[in-house]
């Protein structure tokens, strides 16, 4: 019988191109008219203040908030529409992981291939035992979420996105709460896979080493609108004071923002 061939499919890197997102919750505008392009391959990283609108926006490139106003189409693709979306293969890596811990790492992986019947249940294992392996988390898959650090929650949610073979990956905050080490070891894992399987990634992070080392192009966010949009080193050298405000906040001792009452 010949082998099941579990090497990655040949990918189609996709572009998105966002127009003039607005989303409002009842009375309030939280985004206001983003509009961007991202190019297919590329890393784009969207940076913002906690509270920006980022976690929003993301969702929206997932099909997982209906813009109020413009359009989302991911290569072509109206991801606002049920009939639509499940042409693309994205597969979103949520801040928190969103892990079961009831479950064993491995079966984590194994769960959406299985609930939908995606392949035979030797080929999940093989997909999931590779995306294990390619994140170093193969001596942890018998392990349940609770045992594991942060960092390698982390890794686990990024390869159980991984058993999806995306077209795209968007990231939510993939380094929050991680210390700096761990946080550039998850920075350079996202800059490898797109080397390895040029998968276009969006990611969107209050983290500045993260957004400078590893995007292509950064987008600023602030209160729902974008401020700048420009390569890593470009941004740097933007004289706008609430972007430099963002990337080197003062900390001033003499007039704190932050003051307690007496
Ligand atoms: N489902 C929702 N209903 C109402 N308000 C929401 C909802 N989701 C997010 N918001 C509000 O939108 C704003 C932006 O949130 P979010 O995108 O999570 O910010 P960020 O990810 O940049 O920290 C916040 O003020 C938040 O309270
Ligand atoms: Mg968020």
């Amino acid at each position: 019988m010949p082998e099941t061939d579990t090497s990655p499919a040949p990918r189609r890197a996709l572009g998105i191109s966002v127009e003039n997102l607005r989303k409002s919750f009842g009375s309030t505008e939280v985004l206001k008219g983003i509009s961007l392009e991202v190019k297919p391959g590329e890393i784009f990283v969207m940076m913002g203040p906690s509270g920006s609108g980022k976690s929003v926006f993301l969702k929206h490139l997932a099909g997982l908030e209906i813009p109020t106003e413009g359009k989302v189409r991911i290569d072509d693709i109206n991801v606002a529409d049920d009939r639509e979306r499940p042409k693309v293969r994205l597969a979103l890596v949520f801040q928190a992981g969103a892990l079961f811990n009831s479950l064993s790492v491995f079966d984590n992986l194994a769960l959406y291939p299985r609930e939908h019947r995606l392949y035979d249940r030797k080929t999940i294992k093989e997909k999931v035992e590779k995306a294990l392996a390619m994140l170093s988390l193969s001596d942890a898959a018998e392990k349940i979420p609770a045992e594991l650090s942060g960092g390698m929650k982390k890794r686990v949610a990024i390869a159980r996105a991984l058993v999806m073979e995306p077209d795209l990956l968007l990231y939510d905050e993939p380094t929050s709460e991680l210390d700096p080490i761990m946080a550039a070891t998850i920075s350079e894992i996202i800059a490898d896979l797109r080397e390895e399987f040029g998968v276009t990634s969006l990611v969107v992070s209050h983290d500045r080493d993260l957004a400078m080392t590893i995007g292509d192009r950064v987008g600023i966010m602030q209160e729902g609108e974008l401020l700048a949009i420009d390569t890593p080193a470009g941004i740097r050298q933007m004289d706008d004071p609430r972007i430099k405000e963002f990337l080197n906040p003062a900390i001033d001792l003499k007039n704190p923002r932050f003051k307690r009452s007496a």
